[in-house]
C-alpha cells in the first residue's frame, strides 16, 4: 500500500436552530464513508465538525422560546450528536462555533486580514425594525410582490410569480419580527476585499480543487466580478464582537467555517495532534470539506480567500453534492416526506439509510432521490438476500459438522483472489467519491459468490458419503468470501461488520486483511446480522413525520400559572348552540397598528372566515399559517377597531407568551362539526 497520508476531512455544520433531518444526513453518511474508508486503508484520517451556533434566526428562535441562545445552542447540540451517533457517524470530534477556540481564531484571523489590508469599512443604509429595534436580514422581511402583487413574499423573490428583486421594492413591506414597517437607517460596516484575491483564486479554482460544475460555475461569478463582502452586523447580534469595536460583531459566514479548526484546535488540544501541522500555510497534509451545493460559494470563493489572506493553507478539495428529494420530490411536510434523523431512527436501522445513499451518491452535484418503495426493495435484495445469506447459507455447517473450525484450504484459490484483486477498484471508487459504482461492484461480488455456493450445493453434499472434505472446504470458501464482503463493506456498515467480525472471531478487520484468507481458523455461531425492512415501519415514518406538523412551537412553562376557577354551570341546550369548527389557518397576518392582534384568514370547508384573534403575543404569523385550529363559526360577527371578525379561535393558556391555540391532528379536516 501507498504510504501513510494525514488527512483532515469535515462536514459543513449544522445550525443550531433545527434538527438533523434526512437531507443533512446525504452529507454527513457521504463524509463518514469516506473517512472511514480512509482509516481503513491504514492512512490518519480525523473527521471534525461542529453546530453552527450563531446568527440571527438563532437569536430569535431563541427568544420566541423564552430561553437564551446558550440554552438554545446547547440542547440543539445535545439532539444533534445524539442523532449523529445513532447514524454510526463517527466524528473524531465535535464542537460548537461559539467556543473559545473559535473566538480566538476568528479574531486573529480578522485581524491579520485587517493588518494585510483586506478590510475596509464605509457606511451603508439597511432595513431597520424601529419596534424591535434591530437592523433586519432580507429574510426577515416581508410583503407584496412588486410583480404580481402576492401578499407575504419574502425580501428576495415572490414564491407565487417567481420574480426576484431587492427588498426595497417590497410593496407594503413589514418586519417579520415584530409587523413594524422597516425603515432605512445608516450603519457602518467592515468588509472583506475579496477582489484582492482575483489572481490566488482564479488560479486555485483552476486547480483542480473543485468539481467540474461548481468550477464553471464559479466563472460566472469571477465575470460578474468579486465583490467586497460584508463582514459586520450591528448589535443586538448572536455571535463574536469584532476586535477594536463596541457594537459589531462577525457575521456568522465568516466565523462559521472557522469553526472547521476551532474543532480541529480542540481536538489537538485534547490530544499529541500538531495544530499547525495541518493549518500552515506550506501543509502538506490534505484537507477535505464535504458541503451541499447551496453553500459552495462561501467555501469555493470566501473561504480559500480568507485563508490565503491570514496565511493558512487552503482546502485541498471542496466536494459538493446535491439535494435530497423524497420519491422525486423536494422534502414536503404535509406529505410526511420531510424526515427528521429521530423519526427514522425511531423505526429503522441506520446502516438501511447509509447503504441506499451509498447506492445513489456519486461524485457529482445531481440531486439524489430517496425513493421509498425503492429504498426497503434495495436494501432488502441486496443487503439481507445477497450479504447476509452468503454467511447464513454455509455458518450452519461449519458449526455443526466441524465444531466451528474453517478447514486448511480454499478448493478455489484463483476464485478468492478475483475477489481480492477487485478490491483495487472498488478502492478507487471509494477514494473518487463513485460510491454508487463501489456498491455496483460489490453487489456484482456478492453474486458471485452466492453462485459460487448454489453450485456447489454444499447442503447437497452433506446428505452424501464421503463428502465430508468437500463440505468443510466449500463452506470455508464462502466464508472467506463473506468476510472479503464485510472488508469492502466496512465504511458503509461499520455495525453489521462489527458484529461480523466478532461471528468471525477475527478482530477488527482492515483493508489489507483480504490478502490472506482466514484458514485452520475457529468462528463463532452465527447469529441473524440483519432484518427485512418492513412496509409497516416506512409507513409509520410517513405518519410520525406528518404528526410532526402540528407540534405547536416550544413555549415556556405555563405549569406554574394558576389554574382558572370553572365557569358557572350552564344547560346542554345552551352548549349545543355554539357550532365549533375545523379550520384551517390559510393566512395569519399582522394587524397594523394593533397590538395583541393578528388577522387569520380561515377555510372552514365551503367558505373561508377573518378572524381578528388577540394571539400575537403567543404567535407569528408564520407559525399559524397552514395549521389547523377550532373555530366558534356561529358568532355574531362583532365590528372591532381593526374591522370585522367573524367568528373565534378557541385557545387555551394565561396569556402573553403562554397562549395555545387549538391544534387538532391533521387527519381532521376544515369543516367538520367539533362535537
Ligand atoms: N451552517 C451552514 C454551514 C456552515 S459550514 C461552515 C449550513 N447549515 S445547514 O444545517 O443548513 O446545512 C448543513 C449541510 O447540510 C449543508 O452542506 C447543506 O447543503 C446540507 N443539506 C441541508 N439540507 C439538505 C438536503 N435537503 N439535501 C442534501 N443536503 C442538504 O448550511
Ligand atoms: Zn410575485
Amino acid at each position: 500500500m501507498t504510504e501513510t497520508r494525514k488527512i483532515l476531512v469535515t462536514s459543513a455544520l449544522p445550525y443550531a436552530n433545527g434538527p438533523i433531518h434526512l437531507g443533512h444526513l446525504v452529507e454527513y453518511i457521504q463524509t463518514d464513508i469516506w473517512s472511514r474508508f480512509q482509516k481503513l486503508r491504514g492512512h490518519e484520517c480525523y473527521y471534525v465538525c461542529a453546530d453552527d451556533a450563531h446568527g440571527t434566526p438563532i437569536m430569535l428562535r431563541a427568544r420566541q422560546d423564552g430561553i437564551t441562545p446558550e440554552q438554545l445552542i446547547a440542547d440543539t447540540q445535545k439532539h444533534h450528536q445524539a442523532d449523529f451517533a445513532d447514524f454510526l457517524i463517527g466524528f473524531d470530534n465535535y464542537h460548537s462555533t461559539h467556543s473559545d477556540e473559535n473566538r480566538e481564531l476568528a479574531s486573529s484571523i480578522y485581524l491579520a486580514l485587517r493588518d494585510g489590508g483586506h478590510i475596509t469599512s464605509r457606511t451603508i443604509s439597511q432595513a431597520y425594525d424601529p419596534e424591535a429595534k434591530m437592523f433586519l436580514p432580507d429574510r426577515f422581511i416581508k410583503g407584496t410582490c412588486p410583480k404580481c402583487g402576492a401578499e407575504d413574499q419574502y425580501g428576495d423573490s415572490c414564491e407565487i410569480c417567481g420574480a426576484t428583486y431587492d427588498t426595497t421594492d417590497l410593496k407594503n413591506p413589514y418586519s417579520v419580527v415584530s409587523g413594524a414597517t422597516p425603515i432605512k437607517k445608516d450603519t457602518e460596516h467592515y468588509f472583506f476585499k475579496l477582489g484582492d484575491f482575483k489572481d490566488m483564486l482564479e488560479k486555485w479554482i483552476n486547480a483542480g480543487h473543485v468539481q467540474s460544475e461548481i468550477s464553471n460555475k464559479l466563472k460566472e461569478w469571477f465575470e460578474s466580478g468579486l465583490k467586497d463582502w460584508d463582514i459586520s452586523r450591528d448589535a443586538p447580534y448572536w455571535g463574536f464582537q469584532i476586535p477594536d469595536t463596541d457594537d459589531k460583531y462577525f457575521y456568522v459566514w465568516l466565523d462559521a467555517p472557522i469553526g472547521y479548526m476551532a474543532s480541529f484546535k480542540n481536538l489537538c488540544d485534547k490530544s499529541e495532534l500538531d495544530f499547525d501541522e495541518f493549518w500552515k500555510a506550506d501543509s502538506s497534509t490534505e484537507l477535505y470539506h464535504f458541503i451541499g451545493k447551496d453553500i459552495a460559494y462561501f467555501h469555493t470563493l470566501f473561504w480559500p480567500a480568507v485563508l490565503d489572506g491570514a496565511g493558512y493553507r487552503t482546502p485541498t478539495k471542496v466536494f459538493c453534492h446535491g439535494f435530497l428529494t423524497v420519491d422525486g420530490a423536494k422534502m414536503s411536510k404535509s406529505r410526511g416526506t420531510f424526515i427528521k434523523a429521530r423519526t427514522y431512527l425511531d423505526h429503522l436501522q441506520p446502516e438501511y439509510l447509509r447503504y441506499y445513499y451509498a447506492a445513489k451518491l456519486s461524485s457529482g452535484v445531481d440531486d439524489i432521490d430517496l425513493n421509498l418503495e425503492d429504498f426497503q426493495q434495495r436494501v432488502n435484495t441486496d443487503l439481507v438476500g445477497k450479504f447476509v445469506n452468503i454467511a447464513s447459507r454455509v455458518a450452519g455447517f461449519i458449526k455443526k459438522n466441524f465444531n466451528g473450525q474453517l478447514s486448511a484450504q480454499l478448493p478455489r484459490p484463483e476464485l478468492y483472489q478475483q475477489m481480492v484483486d477487485a478490491g483495487d477498484s472498488i478502492a478507487e471508487h471509494y477514494e473518487n467519491r463513485k460510491y454508487s459504482q463501489t456498491i455496483r461492484e460489490i453487489m456484482a461480488l456478492a453474486d458471485r459468490a452466492n453462485e459460487y455456493i448454489a453450485v456447489e450445493e454444499p447442503w447437497a453434499k452433506n446428505k452424501q458419503e464421503g463428502m465430508e472434505q468437500q463440505v468443510h472446504d466449500i463452506c470455508t470458501q464462502g466464508i472467506n468470501m463473506f468476510r472479503l464482503l464485510c472488508i469492502y463493506l466496512k465504511p458503509i456498515l461499520p455495525q453489521t461488520v462489527a458484529r461480523a467480525e466478532d461471528f468471525l472471531n477475527c478482530g477488527e478487520l482492515s483493508w489489507i486483511d483480504a490478502q490472506q484468507p482466514l484458514l485452520n481458523h475457529s468462528i463463532h455461531p452465527f447469529k441473524a446480522l440483519m432484518q427485512r425492512i418492513e412496509q409497516s415501519a416506512l409507513d409509520s415514518i410517513v405518519e410520525a413525520s406528518k404528526e410532526n406538523l402540528q407540534a405547536t412551537p416550544q413555549k415556556t412553562e405555563a405549569a406554574a400559572a394558576p389554574v382558572e376557577p370553572i365557569a358557572d354551570e350552564i344547560e346542554f341546550d345552551d352548549f349545543a348552540k355554539i357550532d365549533l369548527r375545523i379550520a384551517r389557518i390559510v393566512k395569519a397576518e399582522h394587524v397594523e397598528k394593533a397590538n395583541k392582534l393578528l388577522r387569520l384568514t380561515l377555510d372552514i370547508g365551503n367558505e373561508t372566515r377573518e378572524v381578528l384573534a388577540g394571539i400575537k403575543s403567543a404567535y407569528a404569523p408564520e407559525d399559524l399559517q397552514g395549521k389547523l385550529t377550532v373555530m366558534v363559526a356561529n358568532l355574531k360577527p362583532r365590528k372591532m377597531k381593526f374591522g370585522t371578525s367573524e367568528g373565534m379561535v378557541l385557545a387555551a393558556g394565561p396569556g402573553g407568551k403562554d397562549l395555545w391555540i387549538l391544534n387538532p391532528d391533521e387527519g381532521a379536516q376544515p369543516g367538520m362539526r367539533v362535537k
